[in-house]
């Protein structure tokens, strides 16, 4: 049988080589490669023997196989524990967008977890520089710190100013520039929630701002969105020039007219859809290239994604409620003087009912903005009395 074959792969190259004088000038090549590999070995053998012992034989072979810039950084006694791999603990790093992007897309296959695994709330706040609204999250995450965390965008270099006890302190994760209405928000919105995919245990993934502020006590919060069969993404057809008017034919055939939609950025998404956002490549890209003002990618990736791929996981509304009413380029902004009972509580249950799941509730809200740093004092009175916590 062996030698049967050996001949067809001669009969082969013969073919391609056509004549035994190239048929020895291959056998010679193999003479010349296998001497060169002897030769590469020995020289191998011999620095790792000259550099006294097997530890250095790896940066060795370095020299002739280099891997690209990742150097193994790890001293701890146990570098493949599995606690620094679930939640990596610290946020700082230096890996690029193209390399967190690669890696929190991972997706373990096995179902069950190796470890208790509490689902929790990850809040990402996109923030242009302080957060004056702090106690009042601060106050809000109080006393549930294994059910959430807290993931920073801040402009670069900026230093969030937040004492020790602060659910913010050391939350600040690797951050760029932004430009608002560019594409540069989008990014850092996946920036955010790759960041928070990290964390095995983050199940459910908020998107806030400086001067957005909760309106119910946590564990209500926590509920609604651990319990909720659906994200909540505000996802419509608009068919003006604010909605359609914005789609570019350069995307299609991947994306058809039909297919675009419109809604706010400040997005709620479980774990599997974040995966997806930052696993896309494909449909970011045509976003990238061909929504530029007047097309915001804040206000249509997402709802056209989520809406050709994923639409019956998406709730088609946002939890976080803004004011709108004043026919304004911008929503409103409330202050001091703007914060009454009456008003937080008009938020909180406004007369309508939402789908929730398979029903109705008459919670369609969890988060509110925009709101100033003077309304901090006003609303801490009313944490206790209105929002209960
Ligand atoms: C996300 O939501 C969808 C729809 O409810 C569900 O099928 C999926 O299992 C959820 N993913 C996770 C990780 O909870
Ligand atoms: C959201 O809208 C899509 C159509 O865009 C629809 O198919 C889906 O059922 C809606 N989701 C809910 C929960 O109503
Ligand atoms: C907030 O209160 C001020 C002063 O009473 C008022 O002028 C302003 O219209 C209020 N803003 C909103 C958005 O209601
Ligand atoms: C309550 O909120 C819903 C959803 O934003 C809105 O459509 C409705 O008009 C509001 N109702 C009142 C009475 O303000
Ligand atoms: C907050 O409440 C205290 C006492 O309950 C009151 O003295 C203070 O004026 C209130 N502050 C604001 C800004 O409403």
């Amino acid at each position: 049988m062996k030698p049967l074959m050996r001949s067809r792969v001669d009969e082969g190259e013969g073919d391609k080589l056509s004549g035994t004088s190239s048929k020895d000038w291959s056998i010679g090549l193999v003479k010349v490669v296998s001497f060169l590999v002897i030769f590469v070995a020995g020289i191998v053998i011999g620095l790792s023997v000259s550099a006294h012992g097997v530890r250095n034989f790896s940066s060795r072979t370095e020299l002739f196989f280099p891997t690209p810039n990742y150097p193994p950084v790890c001293e701890n006694k146990d570098c493949l524990s599995i606690w620094s791999f679930i939640n990596p603990g610290q946020l700082t790093h230096e890996m690029t967008d193209e390399e967190i992007f690669w890696r929190a897309s991972m997706v373990p296959r096995k179902e069950e977890y190796p470890y208790k695994r509490v689902p929790k709330v990850a809040f990402l706040f996109l923030t242009r520089g302080p957060l004056p609204l702090a106690p009042l999250w601060d106050r809000f995450f109080h006393g549930h710190e294994e059910l959430y965390s807290v993931y920073v965008h801040a402009p670069p270099g900026y230093k969030l100013d937040v004492s020790e006890t602060s659910a913010f302190y050391g939350r600040q994760i690797p951050s760029q520039d932004v430009k608002w209405g560019t594409f540069t928000l989008t990014d850092a919105e996946r920036r955010l929630l790759a960041n928070a995919l990290l964390d095995f245990s983050n199940e459910r993934f908020v998107l806030l701002s400086e001067s957005c502020i909760p309106i119910y006590d946590f564990l209500t919060v926590y509920r609604y969105l651990i319990g909720s069969i659906h994200s909540f993404v505000e996802s419509y057809d608009e068919p003006t020039r604010y909605g359609r008017g914005r789609y570019s034919r350069h995307m299609f055939p991947d994306i058809k007219l039909h297919q675009w939609r419109k809604g706010s950025q400040w997005f709620e998404l479980n774990r599997s859809l974040a995966v997806n956002i930052v696993a896309d490549t494909k449909y970011y890209t045509l976003f990238r290239k061909y929504c530029k003002p007047s097309c915001y990618p804040d206000e249509h990736y997402l709802p056209t994604y989520l809406n050709m791929f994923y639409e019956p996981l998406n709730s088609n509304r946002t939890v976080t409620w803004v004011d709108w009413s004043k026919r304004d380029p911008h929503p409103a902004t409330f202050g001091a003087a703007n914060i009454t009972e009456d008003f937080i509580q008009s938020i909180r249950y406004n007369g309508t009912s939402c789908l929730y799941n398979s029903g109705q509730t008459n919670i369609c809200f969890l988060f509110a903005r925009k709101f100033a740093p003077s309304a901090l004092e006003p609303l801490l009175n009313l944490t206790s009395t209105v929002m209960k916590f």
